[in-house]
C-alpha cells in the first residue's frame, strides 16, 4: 500500500498525524501528542535493534560491541529498558508497569510525573526472537485516577478507560498502529527518511475474513466449545466460513495480519496446568489494547464470555482467555462457549 498523502499531495508523517488529531479534541494540552510521539521514537531504537538481531553472536565474538564499551544484552531486556528510558523523565507520565516486571515501575524521585499511565509489553513474541520471526511491542495509555505519584489502583483500570494503545510491528518492515479512540491507523517506517509514514489510514476489518490464528497442538486440552468452534471456523457446518489456518506464535503478528485480512485470533483457557485455566496472553499488557484497537477497526475482543474492555482487572499479570478480530468471528466462539463450555 502506498503512503496516504494529503490533497495537496504531501505525504502524511506520524508527528502531522498526531499534531492533527490532537487539534480535534478541544482543551488538549500536547502532552499525549508527545507522549505518542515518544512511543515512536522508542519503537524506532528497538527496530534498529531487532534488525540486527541475528548479528549479536557476530558482533560480540569480533568484539565490536566491547570497543563501543556496550555489553551485548538480551534483545527483550534492551526493549523494556529503552520503553521506561524514553519516557520516565519527560515529566509526560506518571507512572509505568511493564510485562517484564513483577511490580510497577515509578518514575525515579529526580524526574516530575505527568498525568498518563503507560503499559506496555516490551517485546512480545520472545520465543521467536532466535529465529528471525516477526515481533512486538503492545502499549496502552491510561490517565492518572489517583493522587501523588501513582499506584498499582491507576495500572488496574477497566480496557474501557484506555486513552490510546497500540503495537509497534518488526516485520519486513517496521510499522507503528494505534488508536487514540478515533479509529485505527497505521505508519511504516520509511528507513530512508528515519520516520513513520502514514501506510494504512482508517483501518477496518474487512467484512470477509480469510483466516483464524491459534495454537492448534494445544486442541487436546480444550473445553468442548472451543473445538467444536474450531472446527465452524474450518468448515465442517453448513454456515462455516471455512478459514485457513495462520500462526506466527507473535501476538502482533498474528492480529496485525487478521486486522488487515479478516479473522480472528484465540488463546482460549485449557486444562494443562492450573495455571492455565485462565489462559496464557496478560489481561493489561496483551489483550486489552489489541481488544481496544480491534474495537476501533470494528471488531472486537473477548476471553469467551464476557468483553475484555469491561473486565475489572486484580492484579498486573492476571491472565486471561483471549479471542479477538472480527466481530461475528468473536461472537460466534461466545455463542459455543455459551452453548458447550
Ligand atoms: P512471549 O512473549 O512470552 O513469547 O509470549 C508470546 C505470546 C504471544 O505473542 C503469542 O501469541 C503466544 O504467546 C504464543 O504462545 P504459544 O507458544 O503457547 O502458542
Amino acid at each position: 500500500m502506498m503512503a496516504a498523502s494529503d490533497p495537496q499531495g504531501q505525504i502524511i508523517t506520524i508527528e502531522r498525524h498526531i499534531l492533527e488529531e490532537q487539534s480535534s479534541f478541544p482543551g488538549a494540552t500536547g502532552t499525549l501528542t508527545n507522549l505518542l510521539y515518544d512511543i515512536a521514537l522508542a519503537g524506532k531504537i528497538i527496530a534498529s535493534k531487532t534488525n540486527r538481531a541475528g548479528l549479536v553472536e557476530i558482533l560480540g565474538r569480533t568484539g565490536d560491541t566491547n570497543i563501543q564499551g556496550e555489553e551485548v544484552q538480551k534483545l527483550d531486556r534492551f526493549a523494556d529498558a529503552t520503553f521506561f528510558r524514553m519516557n520516565d523523565h519527560t515529566g509526560r507520565v506518571a507512572l509505568m508497569a511493564s510485562e517484564e516486571h513483577a511490580d510497577i515501575l515509578p518514575i525515579p524521585d529526580k524526574y516530575p510525573t505527568g498525568k498518563y499511565i503507560l503499559l506496555y509489553d516490551p517485546l512480545d513474541g520472545s520465543s521467536n526472537i532466535d529465529y528471525n520471526i516477526c515481533l512486538g511491542t503492545i502499549f496502552s495509555v491510561y490517565r492518572k485516577i489517583t493522587d501523588g505519584r501513582g499506584s498499582l489502583e491507576d495500572c488496574l483500570q477497566k480496557g474501557r478507560q484506555v486513552v490510546a494503545a497500540g503495537y509497534l510491528l518488526y516485520g519486513t518492515s517496521t510499522m507503528l498502529v494505534y488508536s487514540t479512540g478515533r479509529g485505527v491507523n497505521g505508519f511504516t517506517l520509511d528507513p530512508a527518511v528515519g520516520e513513520f509514514l502514514l501506510s494504512h489510514p482508517s483501518i477496518r476489518f474487512p467484512k470477509t475474513s480469510h483466516y483464524y490464528s491459534v495454537n492448534q497442538g494445544n486442541e487436546r486440552f480444550w473445553s468442548e466449545g472451543v473445538r467444536t468452534y474450531t472446527g465452524w471456523l474450518q468448515g465442517r457446518e453448513n454456515d462455516s466460513p471455512s478459514l485457513s489456518a495462520r500462526y506466527v506464535g507473535s501476538l502482533v503478528a498474528d492480529f496485525h495480519r487478521n486486522l488487515l485480512a479478516g479473522g480472528i485470533f484465540y488463546y482460549p483457557a485449557d486444562t494443562r496446568e492450573p495455571g492455565k485455566t485462565h489462559g496464557k496472553l496478560r489481561l493489561l499488557y496483551e489483550a486489552i489494547p489489541l481488544a481496544f484497537l480491534a474495537e476501533q477497526a470494528g471488531g472486537c475482543g473477548s476471553d469467551g464470555t464476557q468483553n475484555i474492555l469491561d473486565i475489572s482487572p486484580q492484579s498486573l499479570h492476571q491472565r486471561t482467555p483471549f479471542f479477538v478480530g472480527s466481530r461475528d468471528l468473536v461472537e460466534r466462539a461466545e455463542a459455543y462457549i455459551q452453548k458447550l463450555g
